[in-house]
């Protein structure tokens, strides 16, 4: 298949495209950085003899960026789209303004929802295409801390829902992941309460399932931890701290 990464540059990404790359689909890697795309298609290029190019796009931008990136995929003949970006800020502790809080929202949802919404009628013409979003348990309820990026992740979430729905008698398969701790970027010298997968064990779960449709919690034992959080009355919860 012709597969569009958007932020496939490190952790995550990075994996998906080296797994991509390794059973045999072509890359179209998006990321903010040229050098580290033109390290990247270079190496995959070379190993495993596939098509690449690199698009560089920061979705981070409030003016309308993702237009190149929407035409590069119809060039590529893309038929996978894959979206494991993401940002999260320190300072998103409920009191970041409006341009801080607006780039949050445009990398963790904004921007990849219109991505979509634009190569939705291109995926639905072909035999057979993948849409693939990850959010984040950050999102399952809210804290003190992430507190724009959870609301983005759960924006993401309730947008790929209604996806999983418009994708009904369309030859499109649907997935999100709400993910736990990866070890990546995001997560490096941070205490965490849960283990953290590695980006490869991810990368490998989610190219196993690329057909299917679906929500799923990633590492699963995450769905657990849903419900209970769930379950907490607010009464309780709000007193929690983390
Ligand atoms: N790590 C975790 O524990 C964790 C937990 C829950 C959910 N998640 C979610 O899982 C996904 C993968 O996370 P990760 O830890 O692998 O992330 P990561 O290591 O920080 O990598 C993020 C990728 O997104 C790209 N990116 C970031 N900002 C961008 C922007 N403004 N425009 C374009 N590309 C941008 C980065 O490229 P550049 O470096 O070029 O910007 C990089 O390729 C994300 O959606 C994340 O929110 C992660």
């Amino acid at each position: 298949m012709n597969v569009l990464i958007v932020g496939a540059s490190a952790g995550l990404g990075r994996a998906l495209a080296e797994e991509g790359a390794r059973l045999g689909h072509n890359l179209l890697l998006v990321a903010t950085d040229a050098r580290d795309l033109a390290s990247l298609q270079s190496d995959l290029t070379l190993r495993y003899q596939i098509r690449t190019a690199g698009m560089v796009c920061d979705l981070s931008d409030e003016r309308n960026v993702i237009d190149g990136v929407v035409h590069a995929a119809e060039l590529f003949g893309t038929d996978g789209i894959m979206f494991p970006v993401g940002v999260a800020s320190d300072h998103d502790t409920g009191t970041l303004d409006e341009a801080a809080a607006l780039r949050l929202m445009n990398v963790n949802f904004v921007k990849p929802s219109s991505i979509i919404a634009k190569l939705w009628p291109v995926l639905a013409r072909r035999q057979s295409a993948f849409v693939t979003g990850f959010g984040s348990v950050a999102a399952i309820r809210g804290r003190s801390r992430n507190v724009v990026y959870s609301a983005a992740k759960r924006a993401l979430t309730s947008y790929f829902e209604s996806l999983c729905h418009m994708s009904t008698r369309t030859n499109i398969a649907v997935q999100l992941y709400q993910m736990g701790f990866i070890e990546t970027q995001q997560t490096f010298g941070k205490k965490l309460l849960f283990p953290a997968c590695t980006p490869s064990e991810a990368a490998r779960y989610v190219w196993a399932k690329h057909g299917e449709t679906g929500l799923w919690f990633f590492p699963a034992f995450w769905g657990l931890i849903d419900t209970i959080l769930r379950s907490i009355p607010l009464s309780i919860y709000r007193k929690l701290d983390f």
